[in-house]
């Protein structure tokens, strides 16, 4: 497969809080918006050149509407900071689309479990669904530690049931989202983001139905694009040297689940 991706200059045309630590960034980027597919994302650099920091930083595409990308992000550092300080029509360098995204696999049910800021990919992917399977069910699975840190749900409506479920009982189902998977039933293919005890736990739920499983995972990232080897993570089974490990810039961030977790 040829993997194509740029640098563009994007302009932001909207920086706003979604919860109280995360925020809805939309870009005008029209060339990364044509090439891009759900569960690729960009490296966004979050400074001028030459200053701190240095790195340019990984998020995933949230949304693609005509000519503009969305990023959801929680702010936790340095870069995230600066991008939440950033005002409409400041412009900012973003690579991409990077990596191997979802691939939309043909069944009747696609169950998508996402947890916390895990969320950010999953819009993207359940429009994509919605238009190469209108008829298909799709199924977003919500978890989070309470209904403070609940995100975005409201945009996957309507076409799309949503359950949800918070570690506190303020909304939806008092408990993991893992529990609420574990009640479906029938010919499903699963799709899961967010933090890894819960995408584990959704793999071994879709291995113990052989159903179809595809994990995006995330690791520290220095280049996005395969050449400093940062984000080597070991994959499941008996392999030698090289072959030990997948890079979640270019061989993922989507993975089927069995390829990382036996
Ligand atoms: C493929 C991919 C897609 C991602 N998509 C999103 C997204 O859509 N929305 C979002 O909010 N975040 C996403 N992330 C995580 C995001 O890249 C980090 O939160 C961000 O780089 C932090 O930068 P910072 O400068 O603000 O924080 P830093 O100062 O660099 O770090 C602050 C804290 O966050 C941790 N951290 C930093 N980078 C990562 C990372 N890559 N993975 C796990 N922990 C990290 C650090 O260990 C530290 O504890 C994604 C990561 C990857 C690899
Ligand atoms: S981030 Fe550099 S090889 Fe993956």
């Amino acid at each position: 497969m040829v993997v194509v991706q740029c640098v563009e200059q994007g302009v932001v045309q909207r920086n706003s809080q979604v919860n109280q630590d995360s925020l809805a960034m939309v870009i005008l980027s029209p060339r990364i918006a044509a090439m891009a597919r759900p569960g690729q994302f960009v490296m966004v650099a979050c400074s001028k050149t030459g200053q701190s920091p240095l790195l340019r930083r990984p998020l995933s595409i949230h949304a693609v509407d005509g000519d503009c990308l969305t990023l959801l992000y929680r702010v936790v550092g340095q870069g995230t900071e600066l991008l939440a300080n950033m005002n409409v029509n400041n412009s900012l360098s973003i690579l991409g689309p990077l990596g191997m995204g979802f691939a939309i696999a043909e069944r009747k049910h696609h169950c998508l479990v996402g947890g916390g800021i895990g969320i950010a990919p999953l819009l993207f992917l359940a429009r994509a669904i919605r238009r190469a399977q209108p008829d298909s069910q799709i199924t977003l699975l919500a978890g989070a530690r309470s209904d403070l840190e609940l995100l975005v749900i409201e945009k996957f409506q309507p076409g799309v049931e949503v359950l949800i479920a918070t570690d506190d009982g303020s909304e939806g189902h008092h408990g993991f989202v893992t529990e609420l998977l574990a009640e479906i039933t029938g010919d499903v293919e699963v799709y899961t983001c967010g933090p890894t005890p819960m995408m584990k736990g959704v793999a071994a739920i879709a291995r113990k139905h052989s159903w179809g499983c595809q994990v995006s995972l995330e690791s520290h990232m220095a280049c996005g694009m395969g050449a400093c080897l940062g984000c080597a993570v070991e994959r499941s089974g008996v392999h030698e040297g090289a072959d030990k490990y997948v890079h979640v810039c270019k061989d993922g961030p989507v993975f089927k689940a069995g390829e990382i977790w036996a």
